[in-house]
């Protein structure tokens, strides 16, 4: 099995790593660093429940190589950091709207949406729901989700 030296920089720390040439991001993200807050929902790309931040974009982490993030600069929820007692203000609007109920979807949903607001910082809810087409909730029916990303385009913070 061919392994292959990468550099990853994971939430401003420079790792190291030696990856098989078939390792996906997301299981050295959990597997290797062991940032379990990034999950694994599904086998077909669909949940995004591992979606991370690749570089600025959001990107589910079990569609890419490790290989292929070789010199990124990835973001996980374990490094995303605000005002709200450190919680962004993505995190503290799921707090404060209920945005979540089993909580599996949760990093992968503040992770989009993070991005979503970077890009769009004043989304309607109809640009909040398209933004999120790629995260599915089997549990809270969205509308909470939702709010909670009202919420933080409401509240929003520097680094937004
Ligand atoms: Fe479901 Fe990545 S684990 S899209
Ligand atoms: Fe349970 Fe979204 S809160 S899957």
């Amino acid at each position: 099995m061919s392994r292959h030296d990468v550099e990853l920089i994971v939430n401003g720390r420079r790792h190291e790593l030696r990856v098989q040439a078939r390792h996906l991001l997301v299981h050295t993200l959990r597997d290797e660093l062991g940032l379990t807050g990034t999950h694994v929902g599904c086998d077909t790309s669909n949940c995004g429940a591992c979606t991370v931040l690749i570089d600025g974009d959001s990107a589910k982490s079990c569609t890419v190589l490790a290989v292929q993030a070789d010199g990124a600069e990835v973001t996980t929820i374990e490094g995303l950091r605000g005002p709200y007692d450190g919680l962004s203000a993505v995190q503290e609007g799921f707090r404060q709207e209920h945005g979540l109920q089993c909580g599996y979807c949760t990093p992968g949903m503040i992770m989009a949406s993070t991005s979503l607001l970077a890009q769009n910082p004043s989304p309607t809810d109809r640009e909040i729901r398209q933004g999120l087409e790629g995260n599915l909730c089997r549990c809270t029916g969205y509308e909470m989700i939702v709010r909670s990303i009202r919420w933080a385009a409401e509240h929003p913070q520097p680094d937004q």
